[in-house]
């Protein structure tokens, strides 16, 4: 085990860095490693055992064990809760500590990863509470039958996360995989591998069963791909760039293994001229700079009726110059680091891009500090449709302001992108909210709010925003198969 030596005693150490693999930590077969960085500083926190083909094979063989063999697949569906509801305790016993180490690998402040704490916790209890409510039906066929169906458990489940929200995907891929009765290999983000490791400790202290669980660090390219490609796993759940997952689309094609796909977005966040103007500001400015806009909903691309587009673009600006940027483990901080200097890179290549492009660069677009990834809160306005920063996701806090005159105008124009996560809309007249919500080509839409994302509700993407919903009583459906049985009666 290695032991972090930190400055600072208010961070949290660290006590796991192996490969959890049929409920033990593990080194890797060959040996491999990476460093893991404070975003906030750029300097290294950790060195972890990455895993490869070997190891991934050593997980899953582990996993169909456990799912096959082992007490995991004979368990009653209420004990698999009870494990569940445990680790749920688990997380907010430890939920300062776990807070403190996410900010401290991810740059989320202290608040949002609190937050976030707050999510696993209610995540894995909302998916406890269905482990024994996860029912079949009888089915009235023709004939003298009986025929019934049975919701059994796909498999051995492959989930690959992000590091934008690193402890809550994981929750979000455990809670359904898990209450449905799958086992488990986890790849996490390779930039955030630390709160995962110590999850693993925490599922292994709840007592679910060796092999339950397997969670193995490393490299996209190297850990993900093998995971992928592994004739005995029974599905990907993929939460990343959608580039990446039509790599693993294409590479899950040899083996047709079921995939689910959540991959960000260009959501675009309408702001009518009959809106609360107080709250839409707000509203605006919350959907782009929430977690530095590192956030696959993030509303980057703002429509503001003609009307209202001047005081509107002010009022942001105004905003955006009094956020308190730094670090992340400061409570009185509103916006930390970029997850990478990969990431703050790829942000200022866009923000130098749009005024390229002839955009009006209104506030920010530069690095902030000289130390850490800092990126300042960045407006565009008067973008056109066809720039860059109005079609790619930047991942950034970087918004497009668009102006726009009529309602049938900015629905056509909300939808003319290849992605569809996420929309909102800001107005007083329910005609065009409603309107709105139903043209829109997006898995969520937000009349007068932004970013409410709860564990009940399916949550997932129209067009190449994903495939397959997570969240609520949706997210079974992905992680059941259903059989169908039928008996002759005499
Ligand atoms: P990514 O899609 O490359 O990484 C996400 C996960 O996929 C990581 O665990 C990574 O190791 C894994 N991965 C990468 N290549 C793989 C492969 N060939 N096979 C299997 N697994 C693989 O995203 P990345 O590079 O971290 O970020 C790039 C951009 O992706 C961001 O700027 C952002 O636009 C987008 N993104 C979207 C997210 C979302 O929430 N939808 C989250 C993170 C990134
Ligand atoms: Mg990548």
């Amino acid at each position: 085990m290695a032991q972090a030596t930190m400055k600072r005693s208010a961070t949290p150490a660290i006590r796991q860095t192996k490969l959890l693999i049929n409920g033990e930590w593990l080194d890797p077969v060959e040996g491999g490693s990476f460093e893991t960085y404070n975003p906030a500083t750029g300097q290294v926190l950790a060195k972890v055992a990455a895993a490869s083909a070997k190891d991934v094979d050593k997980a899953v063989k582990a996993a169909r064990r456990a799912l096959e063999s082992g007490p995991w697949g004979r368990m009653d569906a209420a004990e698999r809760g009870r494990l569940m509801f445990k680790l749920a305790d688990l997380v907010e016993r430890e939920s300062d500590e776990l807070a403190k180490m996410e900010s401290l690998n991810c740059g989320k402040t202290i608040n949002d990863s609190l937050a976030d704490m707050q999510g696993v916790v209610n995540t894995l209890r909302y998916y406890a509470g269905w482990a024994d409510k996860i029912e079949g039906r009888t089915v009235p066929v023709r004939g003298n039958f009986l025929s019934y169906t049975l919701r059994q458990p796909v498999g051995v489940i492959g989930q690959i996360i992000p590091w934008n929200f690193p402890l809550l995907m994981l929750a979000w891929k455990w809670g359904p995989a898990l209450a449905c009765g799958n086992t488990v290999v986890m790849k996490p983000a390779e930039q955030t591998p630390l709160t995962a490791l110590r999850m693993g400790e925490l599922a292994m202290e709840a007592g679910f069963p060796a092999g339950v669980v397997n969670l193995l660090n490393g490299m996209g390219e190297t850990t993900g791909a093998a995971l992928v490609s592994h004739p005995d796993v029974d599905k990907i759940a993929f939460t990343g760039h959608v580039d990446t997952a039509k790599i693993i689309q294409k590479a899950a094609a040899d083996t047709l293994k079921r995939v689910t796909f959540e991959l960000g977005g260009k959501s675009p966040n309408v702001v009518f001229a009959d809106c609360d103007m107080d709250e839409a500001v707000a509203g605006a400015f919350h959907a782009i700079y929430f977690h530095g806009g590192q956030c696959c909903t993030a509303g980057s691309r703002l429509f503001v009726e003609n009307k209202i587009h001047q005081e509107f673009v002010e009022r942001l600006a105004e905003k955006a110059k009094e956020r308190k940027i730094g670090d992340p483990l400061d409570p009185m901080t509103e916006q930390g680091p970029q997850v990478s200097k990969e990431q703050m890179d790829k942000i200022l290549g866009y923000c130098e891009l749009g005024q390229k492009q002839g955009a009006t660069l209104m506030t920010g677009g530069q690095r902030h500090g000289d130390k850490g990834f800092f990126v300042e809160p960045t407006i565009f306005d008067n973008v056109k449709d066809d720039m860059a920063i109005a079609k790619d996701e930047i991942f950034g806090p970087v918004v497009s302001v668009l102006p726009f005159q009529r309602v049938e105008e900015v629905i056509e124009r909300a939808n003319r992108t290849f992605y569809g996560l996420a929309a909102a809309v800001w107005t007083q007249d329910i005609d065009k909210a409603h309107r709105f919500a139903r043209e829109v080509k997006a898995g969520t839409v937000w009349v007068n709010c932004y970013h409410i994302v709860d564990t009940t509700t399916p949550f997932g993407g129209f067009k190449m925003s994903g495939q397959g919903r997570e969240n609520g009583e949706a997210a079974l459906e992905h992680y059941t198969e259903s059989k169908t049985v039928t008996v002759k009666l005499k």
